[in-house]
């Protein structure tokens, strides 16, 4: 059968298949972005789309966050990411998000107010970290904390609960997460759980409870926190991925946020999405104790015969230099010069990066480095544990996550999310009884 998709014209596209003719409204976004909406397609024609791994598929319009691909742009509510990191904070950043607009200094006090208000995690969920096996990884116990919570926080359904409410509980997962976070650290450790302080910021409470201790008394270090609100404002939103478009459609579902957020966490976990920052200090680990020749680690990258990839390269949507990895790499000169420290991976990644770049099969593949090649490296420097990567990067995804789940509850017309599937299996076939079969 003859499918042609044809002109799209102001706003709208035809779609010829066969003998039928139809058209379809056209979308276009703020930055002339187009989409064909075919949400009418199947009772129009009969027919569904297919697009695996969804790299043609938008699910919603959003107002959130902005990126281009080909020109490495990415803003959110129209800011572009550089400035945030420049002169914002990761809580002034979270409010935008949330909120769609920078807060007034009274605003923005107000919700630091709230932050350290609801920052204490109920004594009863200790119980539960000290009874994780001690190799569990700290994504596993995150995702399913933050399920917990709903137990101990209830919440009411959307449509029964005061926006005031709402907003409180969307505060509580932004400060209970760090808590969390710091609270499964000490207690890994075997070492005593050290409580917010109301004088500390965000990023300086969270240094607070994972490093104070009594033989070594926590000091507020502005680089560190200048760093981390980097990598946190870095990490805040990035429209549709593979974990954002989870929370959205665990949520459609109408289940509480917690499970949702739960399931975003659980969907960053893996290592072609957030678990990449793991990854990459694993892979330039391993390079090192190979002997520091990168050479055959490309070559592995380019054979098709060999799983192995280049961790912290490559994009979906990216087809140029990542903004984000731009701004860390940057931060990871600033904390190596203003802490007089060095890393010996550094120099890896660097020359990892050199090579790759000039490389044919990078070039001709678009494959650059990702917010993940260097972020490990900054996290390094800042005393994180490599297993606890990925956790930095879910609390810094928390208020991305947030906005969008609150975008789509707003949403009048939110729908469940449910995709279709063309089936290729058996046509019908019969039940046989166990004794009468081949
Ligand atoms: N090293 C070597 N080859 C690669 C890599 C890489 N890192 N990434 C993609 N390719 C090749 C891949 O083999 C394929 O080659 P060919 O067309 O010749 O078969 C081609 O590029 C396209 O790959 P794909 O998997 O279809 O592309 P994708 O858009 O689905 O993948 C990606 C995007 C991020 C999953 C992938 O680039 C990757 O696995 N990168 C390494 C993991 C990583 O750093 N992830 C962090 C992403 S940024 C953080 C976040 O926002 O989640």
């Amino acid at each position: 059968m003859d499918i042609r998709k044809e002109t799209i014209f102001q706003d709208t596209a035809k779609l010829t298949i066969g003998d039928l003719s139809v058209e379809l409204p056209v979308i276009t976004g703020s930055e002339g972005e187009k989409a064909i909406d075919i949400s009418s397609l199947r009772n129009q024609t009969g027919f569904i789309t297919m697009d695996p791994g969804l790299g043609n598929t938008g699910i919603c319009t959003s107002r959130i966050t902005f990126m281009d691909g080909e020109k490495g742009i990415l803003r959110y509510r129209g800011i572009p990411v550089e400035e945030l990191a420049e002169h914002s904070t990761f809580v002034e950043t979270a409010y935008l998000l949330i909120n769609g607009m920078l807060p007034t200094r009274k605003q923005l006090n107000s919700f630091s107010v709230q932050l350290n208000d609801q920052s204490l995690v109920h004594e009863d969920m200790k119980g539960f970290y000290q009874n994780f096996p001690p190799r569990s990884h700290p994504m596993g116990i995150l995702s399913s904390m933050v399920n917990t919570l709903e137990s101990f926080y209830p919440i009411l359904k959307k449509s029964e609960t005061r926006e005031e409410e709402i907003n409180i509980t969307l505060t509580r997962i932004i400060s209970k997460v760090r808590t969390m976070a710091a609270m499964s650290y000490k207690i890994s450790r075997g070492h005593k759980v050290v409580y917010p302080r109301p004088d500390l910021c965000y990023c300086g409470n969270f240094f607070n409870m994972m490093f104070d201790s009594p033989v070594r008394p926590y000091q507020v270090d502005e680089n560190a926190i200048k760093a981390l609100n980097v990598f946190w404002i870095l990490h805040a939103d990035h429209e549709q991925n593979c974990s954002t478009s989870a929370v959205r459609l665990v949520a459609s579902g109408r289940v509480n946020i917690y499970a949702a957020i739960s399931a975003g966490i659980a969907a960053l976990w893996g290592p072609l999405h957030g678990g990449a920052n793991q990854a990459v200090i694993e892979m330039l680990e391993a390079i090192q104790a190979d002997g520091g020749n990168i050479r055959p680690f490309v070559e592995r990258a380019k054979d098709k015969n060999d799983p192995f990839r280049l961790m912290g390269f490559g994009h979906r949507v990216y087809k140029t230099y990542d903004p984000r990895a731009k701004i860390i790499k940057k931060t990871a000169d600033m904390l190596f010069e203003k802490m007089q420290v060095s890393d010996p991976l550094l120099d890896i990644a660097l020359e990892l990066e050199e090579v790759a770049l000039k490389d044919n099969y990078f070039i001709d593949h678009n494959l650059y480095p990702n917010v993940d090649f260097y972020s490990g490296i900054v996290l390094r420097t800042l005393g994180i544990p490599t297993n606890m990567f990925t956790v930095m990067f879910a609390l810094g995804r928390m208020p991305g996550w947030i906005a969008q789940w609150k975008e789509d509850a707003d949403n009048p017309k939110w729908r469940l999310y449910r995709p279709r599937q063309i089936y290729t299996g058996n046509k019908t076939n019969h039940y046989v009884p166990i004794g009468e079969r081949a």
